[in-house]
């Protein structure tokens, strides 16, 4: 099921994000990343994923009104279920034009999701504080 996120799902959230950050090492070096969780969680528009069993199990944050995705989060263990999918089909029926979203070079796996799931990548960052992006359009 996917629904609106509410406050008492912040908790979760949080520790799926900071499990997916175990796997991306390049982000290390990257400060500020739960401030910035935080702030998307309070503030912005989101919507989780939940098992009956399991409970939270994906969240989306979107920035509107740029409809920007600046955090899409799914537990290691439902990868490959279609959890992004139906996150991303949600905020895309909320928001007001095509989606975007910056994914890291380094993540090989997220941008083959995106890859399958018809995203196209406008422009690419060579560096700064966000290390290497490219920023990536959706259907
Ligand atoms: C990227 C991520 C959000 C994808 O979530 P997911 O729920 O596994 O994705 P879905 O199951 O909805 O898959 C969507 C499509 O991408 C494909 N896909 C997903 N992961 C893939 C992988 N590792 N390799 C190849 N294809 C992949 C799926 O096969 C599916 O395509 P299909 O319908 O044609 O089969 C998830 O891997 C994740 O949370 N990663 C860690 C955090 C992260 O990197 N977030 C993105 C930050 S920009």
């Amino acid at each position: 099921m996917i629904r609106p996120l509410e406050t008492a799902d912040i908790p979760s959230c949080r520790d799926i994000f900071t499990d997916c950050l175990q796997d991306m090492p390049w982000r290390a070096a990257h400060r500020g990343q739960h401030l910035t969780l935080r702030r998307a969680l309070e503030g912005q528009p989101g919507w989780v994923a939940e098992e009956q069993n399991a409970g939270i199990i994906g969240f989306l944050t979107l920035q509107v009104p740029a409809d920007y995705v600046d955090h899409l989060f799914v537990a290691e263990d439902w990868r490959l279920c279609g959890v992004a999918r139906g996150l991303l089909e949600v905020a895309r029926r909320e928001a007001e034009g095509p989606l975007s979203l910056d994914v890291d070079t380094d993540n090989i796996t997220a941008r083959r999701a995106y890859e399958a799931l018809g995203w196209q990548v406008v422009a690419s960052t060579g560096g700064g504080s966000r290390g290497r992006q490219m920023r990536l359009v959706g259907p």
